[in-house]
């Protein structure tokens, strides 16, 4: 008999762990990361495994990455993604990556700063001294702009940004939920939870679709941008575009407004908590971000070169990683951590856990930005994970550093944060990995 990885305890006849994972999946992921570096767990009468070790989840995402699809979890999205590139498996995957790859190399990104910019200075300056923000919300709607203008050339009414807003959360943790159970148990019952999840993409493709449309438009017109938009429609490359028909542009379209609005936001969201829990570190990227002007310091490396502000959010990327479990699954014999795994295994795996593994990182649980500065070297590359790894790392990975680091420069510029007395922060993990409700006294720096 061939041995199977350790069983995490107290699994349930017929739903396994599923209860758990639906009561809590930050805590079962992050208790059960600690049985052994891969263990097995059970989604309804399934067995699936997790992986709690960066070299483990490597190994899958980099070299063995051809024996593994992306599994459960994507096929729930399927949906309301389509085979947009977050979905798309094999050659369309290489051929859309490939199209796109351009818009998000250094330089496209340094033309995005001014729009970045430009959209969170607005955010700040509807701020006012000693007010309360609830700021999760404010980096949504940030994220959410500056995504589809930047990438699509469309300014969003604030009608739609609410939409986005309303919708988006209860689609990602409806395909989250639907990851942890068996296969169309789900779906098979008429739930209000199954209405509301299915009204929500029904919604926000409705919104999509009139979105392209109307950039659609403004191609005839001549007046298109060179944006990603342009780069799917107006391809030399025959193949590119039979790939990129009408369908398959909303496709894409909903992908890049579902991954850029959730995503990071978060990370805006943690950083400021993790600041505002530490003034001290909060005075000294303040000093540093000070005389930084992004009118003139408007380049990736310019952004680059703010070194703490860097650390920072490496270090609440470490902590508080915004896509925080993910999974794949095997399409042939893989073998992992001494088992060997059938053809369809599902395995799961917590960035989480991983990024708080004590045997990599001293003192796991505690922010400490300057461990990227002082001692970089003493991590390896692999042990930090938020943007996955290998062919199907994040596309956005640049431009997320570079929207959250302009964000925090505005914000820090005009003022200090700081939480109310005695006000707790859970996370909520069902979806990206957000702050439950994160209000803010915000007080300005320069009427101190
Ligand atoms: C802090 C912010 C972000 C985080 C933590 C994040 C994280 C990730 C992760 C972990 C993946 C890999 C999924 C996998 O391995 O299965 C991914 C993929 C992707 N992300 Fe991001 N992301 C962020 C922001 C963005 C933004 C701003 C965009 C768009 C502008 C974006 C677009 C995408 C796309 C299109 C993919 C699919 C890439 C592919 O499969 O080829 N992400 N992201």
């Amino acid at each position: 008999m061939v041995a199977k990885p350790p069983l995490v305890p107290n699994t349930k006849p017929l739903i396994g762990h599923a209860l758990d994972i639906w009561q809590d999946p930050l805590k079962f992921f992050s208790s059960a990361a600690s049985v052994a570096p891969l263990s097995r767990i059970k989604i309804g009468w399934k067995d699936a495994c997790l992986i709690a070790n960066h070299e483990l989840l490597y190994q899958i995402l980099v070299p063995d990455a051809k024996k593994y699809d992306k599994g459960i979890q994507f096929e729930r999205a399927r949906a309301m993604l389509g085979d947009g590139v977050l979905l798309a498996e094999g050659d369309l995957h290489m051929r859309q990556r490939r199209l796109m790859q351009p818009m998000f190399n250094k330089p496209s990104i340094s033309d995005y700063v001014d729009t970045m910019h430009t959209y969170s200075a607005a955010m700040v300056e509807s701020w006012r001294d000693k007010q309360v923000v609830e700021v999760y919300p404010e980096f949504f709607r940030l994220a959410t702009r500056v995504v589809i203008d930047t990438l699509f050339s469309t300014v969003m009414t604030d009608d739609d940004v609410e939409l986005v807003r309303a919708k988006m959360p209860l689609v990602i943790s409806g395909i989250e939920k639907r990851g942890a159970l068996p296969p169309r148990l789900f779906d098979t019952i008429p739930t209000s939870e199954n209405r509301a999840f299915y009204a929500a993409i029904a919604d926000l493709r409705a919104l999509g679709n009139r979105l392209v449309d109307q950039r659609l438009r403004t191609n005839r017109d001549a007046e298109a941008h060179a944006d990603l938009m342009a780069v799917l429609t107006d391809t030399d490359d025959e193949i590119a575009r039979r790939d990129n028909d009408r369908a398959q542009i909303l496709n894409e379209f909903l992908t890049f407004l579902t991954a850029g609005s959730e995503t990071t936001p978060s990370a805006i969201a943690w950083s400021c908590y993790l600041l505002a829990e530490h003034p001290e570190i909060q005075e000294q990227v303040r000093a540093e971000v000070g005389g930084f002007d992004l009118g003139v310091h408007n380049t990736v490396g310019d952004i680059q070169g703010l070194t703490l502000l860097q650390a920072v959010i490496k270090e609440s990327l470490r902590l508080y990683p915004p896509v925080w479990a993910l999974g794949r699954r095997t399409v042939q014999e893989a073998s992992l951590g001494g088992f060997d795994l059938a053809p369809g295994t599902q395995v799961f795996y917590s960035v989480y856990a991983i990024h708080r593994d004590e045997s990599v990182y001293e003192d796991p649980d505690t922010f400490k930005p300057r461990r990227w500065i002082d001692t970089p070297k003493k991590y390896p590359r692999t042990a930090f994970l938020p943007f996955g790894a290998g062919a199907r790392n994040c596309i956005g990975e640049h431009f997320a550093w570079v929207e959250i680091a302009i964000a925090l420069v505005n914000i820090l510029q005009r003022y200090e944060i700081s939480l109310q007395p005695g006000q707790q922060v859970p996370a909520a993990a069902m979806g990206a990995l957000v702050p439950g409700a994160l209000p803010m006294r915000i007080k300005s720096v320069v009427s101190r």
